[in-house]
């Protein structure tokens, strides 16, 4: 089914469990999250970014395909705009269709993500749809982001934020940066402060960068109170190399049959990770929202 992230997210932060957002550019990555979630019995989010949207995977094909695959699906699927930047961008968007809109206005003045924020909620709600908000800032792990505490999220300004943009969900800064780190590197987190951020928001919260933080890491962090992994670089990574052996080992494989092999390793790779952030087999519980419409 088609729905927000927002009573997946609730049940989950109810539950102490986390949901895989996964970014997706075609269908067989949409086909391979859809499924996996589908065999899990788990619910799942996929996320497509301003970067991925603008050159490849228009809001107005997306929305349509993800559409036709989830719906007959019997567990929650969202999609949600991975760091909406733009107010134009994010209405460009819930108009197309998505059940959930992320805007990431985090590299502003603590007032000014507030009022940015403040306006997508307002829009966004009565279109049925969730938001997902940042304070802090989560970088680049190229950039060596992360590394010190300058930009993480701060806990009292965490909860009046929350109090007056109503996010439905909010990303924190506490150590991961997006993209590929080093070799051999792996972040050291500060799940001190992520577990005062769970003690005075009591609301869903959210990783990015999840790619390459280590597994003990992520399995600490849904302990402590994250509700949803954003996974973006070693999934790709992950679907590249599984289609790059193959097509050494077959190089006049059929196209499509490339397509379905890089599609079977995906799902592989999300069903794994569904099982280690305890969201496998959980949609058992009775989804009272309605479809998103
Ligand atoms: P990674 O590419 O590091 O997994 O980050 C994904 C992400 O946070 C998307 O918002």
């Amino acid at each position: 089914m088609y729905t927000s992230m927002k009573e997946m997210l609730d049940h989950a932060n109810e539950n102490n469990y986390a949901v895989m957002a996964i970014n997706c550019t075609n269908m067989e990555q949409a086909r391979a999250i859809c499924y996996a979630a589908a065999e899990e019995a788990s619910p799942v989010i996929i996320n497509v970014s301003p970067r991925q949207m603008l050159a490849h995977a228009t809001p107005e094909i997306m929305v349509p395909m993800i559409r036709a695959i989830a719906e007959p699906l019997d567990v929650p699927i969202a999609f949600n705009l991975d760091h909406g930047d733009t107010y134009t961008n994010v209405c460009r968007c819930l108009r197309a269709g998505f059940s959930s809109v992320m805007i990431d206005s985090s590299s502003y003045e603590f007032e000014e993500n507030i009022r940015r924020t403040r306006m997508v909620t307002s829009v966004a709600h009565a279109y049925g749809a969730s938001v997902e908000a940042e304070l802090g800032h989560v970088g680049v792990a190229a950039n060596g982001d992360g590394q010190t505490s300058d930009m993480y999220t701060n806990v009292e300004q965490a909860v009046e934020f929350a109090d007056r943009t109503h996010c439905d969900c909010l990303a924190v800064a506490i150590g991961t940066a997006h993209g590929a780190y080093p070799d051999d590197f792996v972040p050291r987190l500060d799940f001190d402060r992520l577990a005062e951020l769970k003690a005075a928001t009591k609301m869903p919260l959210v990783l990015h960068g999840g790619s390459g933080a280590g597994e003990e890491n992520i399995r600490r962090v849904v302990e402590l109170g994250i509700n949803k992994i954003n996974v973006c670089t070693d999934l790709f990574k992950h679907q590249r190399k599984a289609m790059h052996a193959k097509l050494n080992e077959e190089p006049n494989i059929d196209y499509m049959d490339i397509q379905m092999w890089g599609e079977d390793a995906a799902k592989d790779y999300i069903k794994s990770y569904m099982r280690m952030i305890g969201s496998s087999g959980r949609y058992t519980f009775d989804y009272t929202g309605e479809q998103f419409d």
